[in-house]
């Protein structure tokens, strides 16, 4: 069942009953540090608990920025898709940069996950 509330918020793991988070949250992986320049991978999975991709309640798209710039978007689709992406990303500019992934479930709204990257030289 939709829940209203879940759409006037970006929500975060503190965001309405913990089972939903732990469903909707991305958790991305990354390496701890990378190298400026440098083609690296960024993983993200919606959901420490597994998310349903069924036509009713699905998983419809997964954002990745860096800060608040945009890097990609992958879309999704019910039945023919699971919600576990790979994007490859350079970052050119040293230092700590927060990485921010937000998935957008259609019964739930969207909800942000973040992980923090050292770029150096
Ligand atoms: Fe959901």
């Amino acid at each position: 069942m939709s829940e209203p509330g879940l759409f006037c918020q970006v929500n975060t793991a503190a965001s309405g009953p913990a089972e939903t988070a732990k469903k909707h949250v991305p958790v991305i992986n990354v390496p701890a540090s990378v190298k400026a320049g440098q083609p690296f991978t960024v993983s993200i999975k919606v959901g420490e608990a597994p998310h349903v991709m069924e036509n009713g309640h699905f998983v419809q798209f997964v954002d990745l920025y860096c800060g608040h710039i945009y890097i990609s978007r992958v879309d999704l689709t019910a039945e023919l898709s699971r919600p576990e992406v790979s994007v490859t990303v350079v970052l050119h500019h040293e230092g700590n940069r927060m990485l921010r992934a937000f998935s957008r479930c259609n019964l739930h709204g969207i909800w942000e996950g973040t992980k923090e990257v050292c770029v150096s030289k």
